[in-house]
């Protein structure tokens, strides 16, 4: 059966970029005289039968915009049965025949759970944390990355005026990504990341030997998830004599928000059209992924089958050029 209506939700944590995508669903099933309709405040909205029609005219202006225009919200009934069935209900009542779910791990579960009650879904990975399977890069990753930077050698100016040694604390939830790639692009001494262990000795060598080959500043990045607590290093800091004086700073959801990098507004548009063409095509249960810099599509069970884990390589990289 040919498409007539397709609906658009974003669902989870908002990540920079949805908004580029959702621009480019609308504008993609326009181009090849598909309706759409956005879902307000994710799956909630979808549950409770909060829609609205969007045309071209609507997502004009969103491109470089942080944040969603559609709002978000963590729904816990999609995952189960009664969730999927009223959201098969209210998709059947206002005429739409296939979905797209731009969002992260836990968005994506229940794009797969409505897949099985028989609705046509495609999902776009968005996440800061970069923690989904089967894409390399999700929505709203980069521009966090970018934030976290501006902030960082920010802090810098003032670390190598007082000589002081700054804990910096990223988001990522269970995922050492975002801390990670920071580190290695803002030159931290060490990262903390829950992926490896270390102990509270192992940093302060680390901050101590920095402090003695004539740093002015270090710094420290420890990811949200991470088994060390960032109060703790700080005190085991502030009390071992390392040199330097410790200062924390949590950067909180300053990392979610600002406008998308060029990179995130380029992969959301690129994700937005392989989407709607995949539900043209009759493509169901899948997400649209970024594979050796090609768009791909990745069936969902294997995206829910377990997270995705940071790239060590980085971590190495990071290390080695700390001196
Ligand atoms: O998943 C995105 C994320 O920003 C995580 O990095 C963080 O742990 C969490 O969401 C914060 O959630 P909330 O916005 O509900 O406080």
């Amino acid at each position: 059966m040919a498409l007539s209506r397709i609906g658009v939700l974003t669902s989870g944590g908002d990540a920079p970029g949805m908004n580029s995508a959702i621009r480019a669903v609308v504008r993609t099933a326009a181009s090849i005289g598909v309706d759409a309709t956005g879902i307000v405040g994710g799956y909630d909205g979808l549950v409770n039968g909060a829609f609205r029609r969007l045309d071209v005219r609507d997502v004009g202006d969103i491109l470089h915009r942080g944040g969603t225009i559609l709002h978000t919200a963590r729904n816990a009934e999609m995952h189960t049965s009664k969730g999927p069935r009223a959201a098969m209900r209210n998709l059947n009542a206002n005429g739409i025949d296939a979905l797209v779910v731009i969002g992260g791990d836990g968005s994506l579960a229940g794009a797969h759970a409505l897949a099985a009650e028989g609705v046509q879904v495609v999902g776009i990975p968005a996440s800061i944390d970069n923690d989904i399977s089967g894409t390399a890069m999700a929505l709203g990753a980069d521009t966090a990355l970018n934030t976290i930077c501006e902030t960082v050698d920010k802090l810098r100016d003032t670390a190598s005026s007082h000589q002081r040694a700054f804990l910096v604390e990223t988001m990522g939830r269970e995922c050492g990504y975002l801390a990670i790639q920071a580190g290695l692009a803002c030159g931290a001494e060490i990262v903390i990341v829950p992926e490896l262990d270390m102990t509270l000795d192992e940093v302060g060598d680390v901050i101590e030997a920095a402090y003695a080959r004539g740093k002015t500043h270090a710094f420290v990045l420890v990811a949200e998830g991470a088994k060390l607590a960032i109060q703790d290093v700080a005190a085991h800091l502030g009390s071992h004599d390392i040199g330097f004086e410790p200062r924390i700073t949590i950067l909180g959801h300053v990392q979610r928000g600002g406008s998308p990098t060029a990179f995130d507004r380029l992969l959301a548009s690129r994700f937005g059209v392989v989407a709607v063409e995949a539900l043209a095509d009759g493509g169901t249960d899948v997400m649209t992924g970024l594979s050796a810099q090609e768009v791909v599509l990745v069936p969902l069970a294997e995206v829910v089958a377990g997270n995705r884990r940071p790239s060590m390589l980085a971590y190495d990289v990071m290390r080695r050029l700390a001196r």
